[in-house]
């Protein structure tokens, strides 16, 4: 059986994937194909506890590194890997690109650490598309402040938010086949046309 495709979406806090998320489950699912929708940190029950610990307990630099890859392995072990082979599509909500961003840059740990830990979780294993959601950080602060109760990332300050944006932009410049990215400060109409764009040529690709 052929595998199925490992899609992410990325951004900074603010950047509006997640009505994009609900978007190309359905668009995904109209191509054909059996998806399988989930987000990191999280996505399996031992995921979730660990989500719950790193978006609002306070804890060292490394250890929320760890946690995040911690949580990622079983996430691989348990849902991704089962259901690519299966031949099913997985669309998820952040990936390690999350983890080069708010850890390495964000809160600058750099990137070497999470190269060290990334080529353990997961060597030679990438996401075959990953949308990065990108906008300027005034827009994401008004969209935050706007929606909810902030978690301890998104109560960072500008200069966070910056360093973030600027690692995932940086990561997109150095890996063009597989990033896609979105500004995401244009219509929700002009994004989707966008997105459907690339979902038609990855289902081209596909078929090949
Ligand atoms: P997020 O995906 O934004 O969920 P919601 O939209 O429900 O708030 O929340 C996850 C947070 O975790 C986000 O602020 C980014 C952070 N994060 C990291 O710092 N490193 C990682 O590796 C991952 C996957 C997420």
């Amino acid at each position: 059986m052929q595998k199925g495709l490992f899609l992410t979406v990325e951004g900074v806090d603010g950047a509006g994937k997640s009505s994009h998320i609900a978007w190309l489950q359905e668009a995904i699912q109209q191509l054909g194909y059996e998806v399988v929708v989930t987000r990191e940190p999280g996505g399996t029950v031992l995921g979730e506890k660990l989500r719950e610990l790193l978006l609002h307990e306070p804890m060292h630099l490394k250890t929320e590194a760890l946690l995040m890859f911690a949580a990622r392995n079983e996430h691989l072990q348990q849902v991704i890997l089962p259901a690519l082979s299966a031949g099913k599509w997985v669309l998820c909500d952040r990936f390690s690109d999350a983890s080069y961003a708010y850890q390495g840059g964000g809160r600058q740990l750099g990137g070497v650490a999470i190269e060290q830990l990334e080529q353990w979780v997961h060597p030679s294993m990438q996401p075959d598309r990953t949308w990065l959601f990108d906008l300027p950080l005034e827009v994401a602060r008004e969209r935050l402040e706007r929606t909810r109760d902030l978690d301890r990332f998104e109560k960072e300050q500008s200069d966070f938010f910056e360093r973030t944006r600027a690692a995932y932009l940086h990561r997109a410049a150095n890996d063009s086949q597989r990033f896609c990215v979105i500004d995401s400060s244009q219509s929700i109409e002009q994004i989707r046309l966008e997105l459907e764009a690339d979902l038609q040529h990855l289902h081209q690709a596909s078929r090949k």
